[in-house]
């Protein structure tokens, strides 16, 4: 019998995260992944109290707002928390900067390739820098410039995406980067998945979309309830009309507005073709439909216009609970998964 494993399997669900848990300074190897206007102070605190690991999600923040809502996440709990950053911010460097003042010990890089210069500011500051790999050859490339774990998000998660899901990213990945802890994210809504990918290699998971209906999450009551209700087929990915016109690929549920949205590229698309509009122009109009979009729906609660992004994760999603409740479930779920394994064998 494994010297770890005790009768519950607590012990080595423990061994399996080990990894994962000490690249976080945490007690568990899961992060709460960052989601724009939902992941503030409270959210992050709630998580990283809870045992876990937070991320402020800076989206479009300034460098004084950002330096604004870690202190007030650090007046909320003294445990480890991380900051992301999305790459193609006009001030990345000075973001980085306000992470390394306030000794924020972890910057994730999204949204992008991160520059060089970028990991090396972080890794310099005396941070450790995680980046999102969505392949094996820019894993690889990833970890030759310094990134000190990655993130891989398959197609089922919430928000922006990726095509490839995370049952196919695993098998890739996981067994080919060993250098550095590698957290899968994507449609993880149970702790008997959670126990499976650990046991592929994953040092860890990611997770976002379970955590919005947080008692500790600010987001809207109907942001809430649109996620209670949703069905994994009701998070759909946003649909391009036109292979000319490409649209970036966000997964949320289905509103009035990602309807609008396929008009709207209609109606834009013909006016391009009746020479109203430049292909560049075009392109922007399309662009600028979803600006302000999650903020409508997270902040403002209007979930029939706004983006509201969620993941095929979104049908676990049952009801509204505390943060430590949340945690204390998908773990139990996983020493449950290997306890019965140990009865049958
Ligand atoms: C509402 C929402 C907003 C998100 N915003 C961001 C973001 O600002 N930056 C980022 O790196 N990921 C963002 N994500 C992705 C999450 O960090 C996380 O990787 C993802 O939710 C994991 O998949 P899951 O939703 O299936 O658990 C967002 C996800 C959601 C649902």
């Amino acid at each position: 019998m494994d010297a770890l494993a005790a009768p519950g399997g607590a012990d080595t669900l423990d061994a399996l995260m080990t990894r994962g848990a000490a690249f976080l300074g945490t007690r568990h190897a899961i992060l709460g992944g960052a989601m724009s206007w939902v992941s503030e102070r409270n959210l992050v605190a709630a998580l990283s109290n809870a045992g876990a690991f937070g991320v402020i999600a800076c989206g479009a923040m300034t460098p004084e707002r950002l330096a604004e809502e870690i202190a007030a996440t650090q007046a909320l709990t003294d445990k480890p928390f991380g900051v992301n950053l999305i790459t193609m911010h006009p001030q990345l460097a000075a973001l980085v900067d306000v992470c390394l003042a306030a000794r924020v010990g972890h910057i994730v890089f999204a949204g992008g390739i991160p520059p060089t210069p970028a990991i090396r500011q972080a890794k310099e500051g005396g941070a450790q820098v995680i980046c999102f790999a969505p392949a094996v050859a820019l894993a690889k490339k990833l970890v030759r410039s310094g990134a000190d774990a990655l993130v891989i998000e398959g197609s089922e998660a919430g928000g922006h995406i990726g095509p490839v899901s995370l049952n196919v990213l695993a098998q890739e990945i996981l067994p080919q980067v060993r250098d550095v802890p590698v957290f899968v994210a994507g449609g993880i809504g149970r702790g008997e998945a959670i126990l499976s990918y650990l046991e592929m290699g994953a040092a860890g998971v990611q997770l976002g979309t379970r955590f919005v209906c947080a008692t500790e999450c600010v987001a809207h009551p109907d942001f809430k309830r649109a996620f209670i209700r949703g069905a994994a087929r009701d998070a759909m990915p946003s649909a391009q009309v036109d292979a000319s016109f490409p649209v970036i690929p966000v997964r949320a549920l289905q509103n009035a507005g990602t309807r609008r949205f396929v008009e709207h590229q209609v109606k834009v698309i013909r006016r391009f073709q009746a020479g109203e509009l430049s292909k560049e122009a075009a392109q922007l109009e399309i662009e600028h439909f979803w600006a302000g979009a999650l903020r409508r729906a997270v902040v403002e609660g209007d979930i029939e216009n706004g983006s509201v992004m969620a993941g095929q994760s979104v049908g676990m999603v049952t009801r509204e609970q505390p943060v430590a409740e949340i945690i204390a479930e998908l773990l139990a779920q996983a020493r449950a998964a290997l306890a019965a394994r140990r009865a049958r064998s």
